[in-house]
């Protein structure tokens, strides 16, 4: 019996190489040959049927046969490479898949740095360079942080719905809940470094800001700061102005006429408003200095006692300066901008120029 199927097989074999071979002839293209590759040896084939019965067989016969379908698979599937490839030169349209390597390549457009990022490094370059460490803190802030520890009074307008975008979302602290908001000045990260650091420090602090407020040619609703923190033991008014001018000097690569008047803010003592002359219009009055010749790029101010207190220091045991600048004006008086919202604008037009 076993030697009958044997021989029935190999007559099987034999039959499907023959039918594969006439019908490859009259394939001509390469969906045609997939079909025919299916049909014979596809899972549902002739060829993987006649294989199944294999194990009707004895070991020693399945051998013979065994090797004669595999060798006769390998055959087939040679069969079919070489028709593929037969088909493939034949069919090739030179003329439509030809390449002229002489045609002109096509531009790629060159990426372009907001003016800000320009600003950014160039200021964490020479803060770096006068031994400052640059610090990171979050865009959605705490009251604490942001009021609070800045010693700025519960009934301060600038806590107001007005000038601070608060969140609905609030944080649990024990069985108080506090309110969180987008960080309205760069400020907040004074007590964050402080309860973190032990003085002596010198710091610098950019980031994002927010404010609900109306823009036009010198206020955005989102801007960028970077505040400047200086403790020690004998820090004083004379070390906050060296380092401002030596800043501004190296950043306007010229001698910039500086202007401090007395100011108030809750988290310094005393405090200032800090001008620089206009280098747009040199002074004269222009849009960007909305006329009269100052523009101011910031507050600065000897750290008050209370925020050293709420950051966890001893009353009167140190001393620091601090600042807050707007980078966008910075970068205004450096590129001549007049209008601050032509840097969020997405107008390319204005991109392209830096
Ligand atoms: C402050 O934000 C204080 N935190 C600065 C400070 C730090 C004072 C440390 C003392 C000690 P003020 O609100 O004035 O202060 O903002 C500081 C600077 O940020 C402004 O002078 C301006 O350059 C920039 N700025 C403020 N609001 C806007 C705005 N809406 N659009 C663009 N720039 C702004």
């Amino acid at each position: 019996m076993s030697k009958w199927i044997k021989y029935m097989l190999k007559e099987e074999i034999v039959k499907i190489k023959n039918n594969f071979e006439e019908e490859l002839k009259k394939v001509n293209n390469v969906e045609m040959l997939f079909e025919l590759e299916k049909k014979y040896l596809g899972r549902k084939s002739k060829f993987s049927d006649l294989l199944k019965n294999l194990k009707n067989i004895s070991s020693e016969k399945r051998k013979t046969v065994g090797e004669l379908a595999n060798n006769t698979k390998k055959e087939l599937l040679k069969k079919l490479q070489t028709k593929k490839q037969e088909i493939i030169t034949t069919n090739f349209d030179w003329e439509r898949e030809k390449i002229d390597i002489t045609i002109p390549g096509k531009q790629q457009g060159v990426g372009h740095l907001n003016p800000i990022s320009l600003v950014r490094s160039e200021i964490e370059d020479i803060f770096l360079r006068m031994g400052y460490e640059i610090s990171d803190g979050p865009e959605i802030e705490t009251e604490f942080y942001n009021f609070d520890a800045l010693n700025i009074p519960q009934d301060h307008p600038a806590r107001d719905m007005q000038d601070t975008f608060w969140l609905k979302e609030h944080i649990q602290k024990g069985d108080k809940k506090e309110r969180l908001s987008m960080r309205s000045q760069t400020s907040a990260m004074q007590a964050r470094y402080m309860q973190k650091h032990k003085p002596p420090f010198r710091i610098i602090a950019p980031g994002k800001c927010f404010r609900n407020e109306a823009t036009d040619t010198t206020h955005e609703h989102t801007f960028y700061q970077f505040e400047a923190l200086v403790v020690g033991d004998d820090i004083n008014v004379g070390h906050l102005k060296f380092v401002a001018e030596t800043f501004f000097s190296e950043f306007f690569a010229q001698k910039v006429k500086i202007r401090l008047r007395p100011s108030y803010f809750p988290f310094t003592e005393p405090g200032f408003e800090f001008d620089i002359s206009c280098l747009v219009c040199g002074g004269k009055g222009c849009r960007a200095c909305q006329g009269n010749g100052w523009l101011e790029l910031g507050g600065a101010g000897m750290v008050n006692q209370n925020v050293f207190v709420s950051a966890g220091y001893p009353r009167n045991r140190y001393t620091g300066f601090a600042w807050g600048f707007g980078f966008e004006r910075l970068a205004m008086m450096k590129y001549k901008i007049d209008d601050v919202r032509l840097f969020h604008g997405g107008d390319l037009r204005f991109i392209k120029q830096f």
